[in-house]
């Protein structure tokens, strides 16, 4: 097993209004290093509510969670948006571009706010994104003039700039269609392989194709994993292997 970047132990959350609703029963799981995992499930069953509390940003919940091994138990708000600014990249299901920026603009924005840099090095940094996604041809633009395809790599980009341990995404292809989606997918694919960018995707598309590592599915009001593949072989293979069935369910 590699080195882990994200635990969560027990989560347990309530909502209070307008009455008491227990959303998520004891959740658990681990994303090692490097690691392309997937949640799928139903609408509702509690994936977004999930990710919040997993990128610190709902903090009203009870268990256990850890990031690149630190707790994140008892700390504060101010100490919390350092957790996030500097090891968690998140993109959304609405690429949130600033339409009249330009792509390179919009990419830098979250380093110029964790301010680890100079702004020159910044924009070299950004570039490189760009690069790796292969739209750096696109640096110059305003975000307002691309594809919907094309933004949403822009967000990922902005989502890499300051080089976070985790990428976390609520359904960053709900927006695409199949094509774009599977674009997207593929390229999370190459960030694991090449990169050793660990990421953890929320979608509820059941056709996501095969190339996460690591697959997580709700199903009667728990997450349980349903595949971890070995030495990063992709899901495709697993599922040649072992068939559509998943013989191994076991609750993480
Ligand atoms: N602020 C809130 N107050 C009360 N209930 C809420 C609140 N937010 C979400 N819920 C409920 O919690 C449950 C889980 O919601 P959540 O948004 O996490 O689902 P989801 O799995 O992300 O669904 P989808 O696939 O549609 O995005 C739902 O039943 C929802 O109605
Ligand atoms: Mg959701």
């Amino acid at each position: 097993m590699g080195e882990m970047i994200l635990e969560a132990r027990n989560i347990t959350k309530y909502f209070h209004d307008p009455v008491e609703v227990k959303v998520l029963s004891e959740i658990g799981l681990k994303i090692n290093k490097g690691e392309f995992a997937t949640i799928t499930g139903k609408s509702g069953c509690g994936k977004s509510t999930l990710l919040y509390i997993l990128s610190t940003m709902d903090t009203d919940y009870n268990g256990e969670l850890f990031i690149d091994g630190e707790p994140m138990k008892g700390k504060g708000e101010a100490e919390l948006a350092r957790v996030r600014n500097g090891k968690i990249g998140f993109v959304f299901q609405f690429h949130y571009l600033l339409n009249e920026f330009s792509v390179l603009d919009n990419v830098m924005l979250p380093g110029l706010k964790l301010n680890q840099y100079p702004p020159k090095e910044i924009a070299q940094r950004a570039m490189r994104k760009l690069d790796m996604l292969g739209i750096g041809q696109l640096a110059q633009r305003k975000a307002s003039q691309l594809s919907g395809g094309e933004k949403q790599r822009v967000a990922i980009a902005r989502a890499m700039i300051n080089d976070p341990c985790i990428i976390m995404g609520d359904e960053p292809t709900g927006n695409l269609d199949k094509n774009n989606g599977e674009i997207v997918f593929n390229l999370f694919r190459r960030l694991a392989d090449e990169f050793q960018q660990t990421l953890l995707i929320v979608t509820h598309d059941q056709n996501l194709p095969p190339v996460q590592t690591v697959l997580f599915r709700w199903k009667m009001g728990k997450l349980w994993i349903v595949a971890r593949s070995c030495n990063n072989m992709p899901q495709i293979f697993i599922r040649k292997y072992f068939g559509n069935q998943f013989p191994f369910l076991t609750q993480h």
